[in-house]
């Protein structure tokens, strides 16, 4: 039998989510909005390309959670992205109501799922769906450093003239605007960047990287990035239905590693077919470690404004 995975909004975000998932033949895929008939037309479009595109998968959209019953892997986008001038932090409280009434509709049908939050602030947002899902901090994951690791690895590629595959990074801590990209953990065919970039050049790559976000939001005008986002995810949903014990940064609930305890920040993460698998605590900095802490007081903040 397939995996099934389920996509909570049918937007930017999971509607690209869904179209990767399909072409890479992943599993079969729900996709779920409040909105009437968005979620079955871009469903029956998908489903509908999947003779050019050679893959065997089902597609379907709906507005009612039964849908998405026993799924495997539930991705929730739901909610409103950011608009220019507006920070992600400018969404938590639509944003914790849309996703706390998500969750509760997601665990009911799937109670074994792993749940995969994207949905703005992130880090508060996972939060969220693992105070109201009552699961396991295994079985709650928040995506954000693969993406904000794939926007500093496209510019040290560009910047070096390199493969992209050549290229690893490591971004940690929230994300937003402390989040920690580690240019000592960050290589090109395993030379450390560090000894391929001068101080001031790595420092506005750095830059660019904590404001990528922003970047696409100013060209967009209207909404925020979803290319990047959902391709993202999906290395996400891959490792896990692959069971690649495959290390990914990814936002996790702390309780003591990294000296940080009952917030959602990210890490390094193994993810394989139970989720996080174990998190991986490298060695920082004192530099890198107050960064790092730092970027944990601003999602405590957030947290306590909605009481998660
Ligand atoms: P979008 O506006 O294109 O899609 C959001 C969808 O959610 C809409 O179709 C909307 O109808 C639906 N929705 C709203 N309330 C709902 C509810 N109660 N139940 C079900 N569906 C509901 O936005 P986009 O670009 O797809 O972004 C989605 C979220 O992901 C935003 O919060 C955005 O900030 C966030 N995001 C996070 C990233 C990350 O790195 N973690 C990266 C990119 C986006
Ligand atoms: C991004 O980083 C908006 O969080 C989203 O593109």
């Amino acid at each position: 039998m397939r995996k099934k995975v389920s996509i909570v909004g049918a937007g930017n975000v999971g509607a690209t989510a869904a179209h990767w998932i399909a072409s890479k033949e992943l599993a079969d895929v729900v996709l779920v909005d409040v909105v009437e008939g968005v979620p079955q037309g871009k469903a029956l479009d998908l489903q509908e390309a999947m003779p050019i595109e050679k893959r065997d998968v089902q597609v379907t959209g709906s507005n009612d959670y039964a849908a998405t019953a026993n799924s495997d892997i539930v991705v929730i986008t739901a909610g409103i992205p950011r608009k220019p001038g507006m920070s992600r932090d400018d969404l938590l409280n639509t944003n914790f109501k849309i996703m706390s009434d998500v969750v509760s509709k997601v665990v009911a049908q799937s109670p074994e799922a792993i749940l995969i939050i994207v949905s703005n602030p992130l880090d508060a947002m996972a939060q969220t769906a693992f105070r109201q899902a009552g699961f396991n901090r295994e079985r709650v994951i928040g995506m954000a450093g693969v993406l904000d690791s794939a926007r500093f690895r496209t510019f040290i590629a560009e910047e070096l003239k390199v493969s992209v595959e050549n290229v690893t990074a490591f971004v940690l801590g929230g994300h937003g605007d402390t989040m920690v990209p580690l240019a000592r953990y960050s290589t090109v065919a395993g030379i450390p960047i560090t000894e391929l970039i001068a101080p001031a050049r790595l420092e506005e790559l750095i830059q660019r990287t904590r404001d990528g976000g922003a970047e696409i939001v100013k060209y967009l005008k209207t909404g925020s990035a979803y290319y990047a986002p959902s391709a993202a995810t999906v290395e996400m949903v891959e490792a896990i239905l692959k069971d690649k014990k495959k290390i990914l940064p990814c936002a996790a609930y702390l309780e003591g590693e990294f000296g940080i305890s009952g917030y959602y920040i990210g890490v390094p993460c193994k993810l394989g077919a139970s989720g996080i698998e174990k998190i991986i605590e490298i060695k920082l900095t004192p530099e890198e470690d107050a960064a790092l802490k730092k970027s944990a007081e601003a999602v405590k903040e957030l947290c306590a404004v909605i009481g998660v």
